[in-house]
């Protein structure tokens, strides 16, 4: 949406003007796949898909909500934020109030219109942009000084105990402190990191979404946790290891005994895609595609084999861009069963992969997938109407 036209949007849904703009972004995760509540390393960078906010202050005790493409304002009461757990829209922005309040902040009543083109269900951590765009949003109206890592681990905190979803760091990291043309290189288990350029020569990276209905993700995601969970407390009756991401595969390869079923595959994935971080920053850093597109599409198989998230939908994208002779690898991105694959495709060749793929993937499927023209920008932006 035009600048222009959400702020038109803003006048009719408030009656004044909008006078800042708030952003954050929707992600990609390059490489590092369920790893990051595990301790791990992972990947990411942010998108020019963004949550922008159009804000004004009104120093009353309301947050008022608007949506684009959505009727109505939902009011938020500063002095009961704690009771808006149920609404189906709001709730993420009652969440970050609520948590950021709890924390000590002031909050001060502000009018807030929402324009996401991080589309929703697509695995491009739209709640994430949501979250943390209003974060910034809240902070800046309450005048109260603020960091960057501080709204990501405030989002993280507001999804999982007041949206429910217990999700890593990862993704609101990346919403708020992705920079452009780089990915960034996240240690979960010390939050320390680095920016690694995202250099793809004459390759791109190519986005696409499976379409798949989005359903029970939440729930689906929350058993993996607790699998991983399981298999950390059995490993630490041998071993004193604060988390999975600290086992090498050779250390894994003489505890996996004391696992079985579910619980060795899934931990067995953990292991493995920590060791393809580290090998895959390498590769990208002394410039060797081939080898990074051979690790996606292991994290991939990984990701199917081993931690069952992917499904017919994502397999199908991939597998038609792993087909493709200038595809240099592919693999699904985000919590899975559904969402978004990302292939590394030769420039030139992106038109007809696009073409191909999308025509290969709805006679299979039987619906179509979107390929979005992205780029990777900053996290958070604000400025001045
Ligand atoms: C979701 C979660 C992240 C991460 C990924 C899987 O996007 O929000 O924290 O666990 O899934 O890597």
């Amino acid at each position: 949406m035009e600048k222009e036209q959400a702020m038109q949007a803003f006048e009719n849904a408030f009656g004044k003007t909008a006078e800042e703009l708030f952003t954050a972004a929707g992600r990609i995760n390059v490489i590092g796949e369920h790893v990051d509540y595990c301790g791990g390393k992972v990947f990411p960078a942010a998108l020019n898909l963004r949550c922008n906010i159009y804000g004004r202050k009104t120093g009353e005790n309301k947050i008022r909500l608007a949506f684009r493409g959505i009727e109505g304002v939902v009011e938020l009461d500063i002095n009961a934020l704690d009771s808006y757990r149920a609404l189906k829209i709001g709730n993420y922005q009652a969440g970050v109030a609520y948590v950021m309040q709890q924390k000590g902040v002031v909050l001060v009543g502000c009018d807030l219109y929402y324009d996401c083109s991080v589309p929703f269900g697509s695995g491009l951590s739209s709640s994430a942009a949501i979250e943390v765009a209003t974060a910034v949003a809240l902070y800046e109206y309450a005048g109260v000084p603020y960091d960057k890592v501080e709204i990501a681990l405030l989002s993280q905190k507001a999804e999982n105990e007041y949206a429910g979803v217990n999700c890593g760091s990862m993704d609101q990291f990346a919403s708020a402190m992705g920079k452009k043309d780089h990915a960034v290189l996240l240690d979960c288990s010390t939050l320390s990191y680095e920016y690694v350029p995202l250099k793809l020569g004459d390759y791109r990276l190519v986005v696409a979404n499976c379409n798949k209905p989005h359903n029970l993700v939440e729930s689906k995601y929350n058993v993996r946790r607790q699998e991983v969970e399981t298999a950390l407390k059995t490993i630490r009756t041998v071993k004193e290891i604060s988390c999975l991401a600290e086992l090498s595969p050779k250390e894994f390869a003489e505890v996996k005994y004391l696992l079985s079923g579910v619980v060795a595959k899934r931990a067995e994935h953990v292991v493995m895609e920590c060791d393809r971080v580290n090998k895959a920053v390498s590769a990208l850093k002394s410039g060797d595609l081939e080898e990074l597109g051979r690790l996606l599409n292991e994290s991939h198989y990984s990701l199917r084999d081993l931690y069952e998230v992917t499904g017919k939908e994502l397999d199908t994208l991939s597998a038609l861009a792993r087909k493709e002779t200038e595809c240099l690898g592919a693999r699904m991105i985000g919590a899975g069963f559904g969402g978004c694959v990302i292939s590394i495709v030769k420039k030139d060749a992106v038109d007809g992969f696009i073409r191909r793929v999308g025509t290969a993937y709805a006679e299979e499927i039987g619906y179509k997938a979107s390929f979005y023209e992205t780029s990777i920008e900053d996290g958070i932006t604000v400025s001045t109407l």
